[in-house]
């Protein structure tokens, strides 16, 4: 995700952004920029790469200005190139603003403000924010020009502004994405998360959503989304750096499962508008919907269990046949690939080696190709016909969680179009898909009880996991992240499929995760925990909301969906938790499990 740092008040803020930068660098970023502003107006250097490479060059900068701001960008809009590296500024040089989140209406107003006059240089939302401010009088008052530029922002996002006129002076706005105030001595620092400024102060205020504040050298002055100025409450952060550096969590694997409900957010912003998928904002043509007969999924791993409950929910609601293939499968079955197929490549990282050849199979085939990727510019995004981000922000640890649920969203989001091309809208279902976030955040909130029930399967040596469908699906993914991390051996099957061998290894206390969310299937599911109830297992079920009461002392997490078909993404949440919280209680080295790689990029 994009990291913000800003100071205000230094003798030099050259050196304090640049070491704000390199603590910021754990959250994963392609690109880096620095922005100063002194009596002789702004300074700028930013690049593709490392920050190391902006510090090797800051002779370029210029010394002992007491005011900037800089930023960690990981691509959303726009390729990891130097011009699409933050700060952006405005025609005449004289703004410049770093950005976390996403402008949602950017088309619009970038349009609005090219028919103006203005000159645009990259392809990022963010670069609409110094243009609009600079229609609105910022390099003169940029308070207020923000206040204006604000009114007219559609999204979740939280950016910093420097005005070369006003050098001892920055404008910080929060919506959704943090920000957080930290008040030295002689300077204040403005940043995305406490690690930045840690070495310089410990006393931290955190701005709440629709906070706008303007912070000089000495003051610190706070309005809330009415325009009332108000007082934000002061705390002390005594994490050390490194827990710093994880957001203040053990592991990577436990922030990123937590970051959830922001990541669905973030990747559902444009595509959900009302009770309409907006295909173009998944990087397809509606005109192209209709004309795909078949569907062929092909990805690896985490991605290839996404791909079993993106089949499932598009047979399901747009009728159209859908196969999966592990990646290093389909490139080397010769696999049938009728005309008007659409091939999908799901891929987090979005180079792996396998999921590449697939696409490329395809592309010789001369089929229409798309990729769903969490990563900007990668082989995957550059080879496929079109390409679908799903925005989950960079994923450190190497088990998957945050982009394996967007991978989830964004399938459905699809199934949703598809079945809309089909004459088979379900416009409740789209309204229902923005909720997820919010339930995920409650859910998750409240869910102490997977620590608990993970102390019951330290010491186990195998685990099963069962479901019908969709269930199935999760399942999978369940026994995947139990394995992973936690090196118990699991398994998944389809529950009515136990019995046909499987059910010989239930015996007294073998765990055995049943998940239950879809209620058409429940009473099946209930009969095949029944059959391994009576061998002795002890079930953890994840089951609907409604029928909660059924499971007793089996349930382990209610999933309340606002529809069956909504349910995968959230019944993740529990299997991830179950599997982290087992190998936290077991010791394991969760966020670099031995013998496994985030990225797979050779055969
Ligand atoms: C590796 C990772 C998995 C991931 C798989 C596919 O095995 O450890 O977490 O699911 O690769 O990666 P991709 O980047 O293509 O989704």
């Amino acid at each position: 995700m994009c990291g913000i740092v800003g100071v205000v008040g230094a003798e030099d803020a050259l050196p304090i952004l640049l070491q704000g930068l390199q603590r910021l660098e754990y959250r994963g970023y392609d690109s880096a920029g620095i922005a100063l502003s002194g009596p002789e107006g702004l300074a700028l250097s930013k690049a593709k790469g490392k920050v190391s490479m902006l510090a090797a060059r800051q002779d370029l900068l210029p010394r002992a200005l007491p005011c900037g701001i800089a930023h960690t960008r990981w691509a959303t809009h726009g390729a990891p190139t130097d011009e699409n590296a933050h700060p952006h500024t405005d025609c005449h040089g004289q703004i410049a603003v770093v950005h976390n989140g996403i402008v949602e209406n950017y088309r619009e107003l970038k349009g609005e403000l090219m028919a103006r006059g203005h000159r645009f240089v990259s392809d990022t939302d963010t670069e609409v924010i110094p243009h609009l401010l600079e229609d609105y009088g910022g390099a003169t008052d940029l308070l207020t020009a923000a206040r204006n530029t604000e009114a007219r922002l559609q999204g979740a996002y939280a950016f910093l502004a420097v005005s070369g006129q006003q050098p001892d002076y920055v404008v910080a706005v929060r919506r959704a994405s943090p920000l957080i105030i930290g008040r030295g001595d002689a300077a204040n620092y403005i940043a995305s998360d406490f690690t930045a400024f840690l070495d310089a102060t410990r006393r931290a205020i955190v701005l709440e959503n629709g906070d706008m504040a303007a912070v000089t050298p000495k003051t610190i002055r706070i309005w809330n989304e009415q325009g009332a100025l108000v007082d934000r409450p002061e705390m002390t952060v005594d994490w050390d750096i490194r827990q710093a550096e994880r957001g203040g969590y053990p592991h990577f694997m436990l922030k990123e499962i937590l970051e959830q409900p922001e990541a669905w957010s973030d990747c559902l912003l444009e595509r959900v508008q009302g009770e309409r998928i907006q295909v173009e904002a998944m990087g397809l043509a509606r005109a192209a919907l209709a004309g795909w007969e078949r569907i062929q999924i092909v990805a690896a791993g985490t991605a290839y269990h996404a791909g079993l409950v993106g089949k499932a929910l598009i047979e399901t609601l747009a009728r159209i046949p859908v196969d999966v293939d592990v990646a290093s499968e389909f490139r080397y079955r010769d696999p049938i690939l009728l005309p008007n197929t659409l091939v999908l490549a799901v891929s987090q990282s979005g180079e792996t080696a396998d999921t590449l050849a697939s696409l490329a199979l395809a592309k010789q085939r001369g089929l229409a190709t798309y990729a769903i990727t969490n990563t900007v510019g990668s082989t995957v995004a550059r080879e496929a016909g079109a390409v679908g981000y799903t925005y989950a922000g960079p994923e450190i640890a190497v088990a998957s969680t945050k982009a394996y649920t967007t991978q989830i969203l964004l399938l459905t989001a699809l199934a949703l179009a598809l079945a809309d091309a089909r004459h088979r809208a379900r416009t409740d279902l789209v309204a229902k898909l923005a909720s997820l976030p919010a339930l995920a955040e409650q859910w998750l909130a409240a869910s102490e009880g997977i620590r608990l029930a993970a102390q019951s399967l330290t010491d186990q040596e195998q685990m099963f996991y069962i479901g019908r469908g969709i269930d199935y699906a999760l399942a999978m993914e369940g026994q995947l992240k139990m394995k992973e991390i936690s090196y118990i051996h699991a398994e998944a099957y389809p529950a009515g499929e136990l019995k046909h061998g499987t059910l010989a290894l239930i015996t007294e206390g073998v765990p055995v995760v049943a998940i239950a969310t879809q209620p058409r299937l429940m009473a099946k599911v209930q009969s095949n925990v029944a059959e391994v109830k009576a061998r002795g297992a002890r079930v953890y079920a994840v089951g609907a909301a409604a029928l909660q009461e059924s499971w007793g002392d089996d349930s382990l997490a209610t999933i309340a969906a606002p529809d069956p078909l909504l349910a995968p993404a959230l019944a993740a949440l529990p299997l991830q938790l179950l599997a982290y919280w087992t190998a936290s209680l077991r010791g394991e080295d969760i966020d670099k499990p031995r013998n496994l790689a985030k990225s797979v990029t050779v055969e």
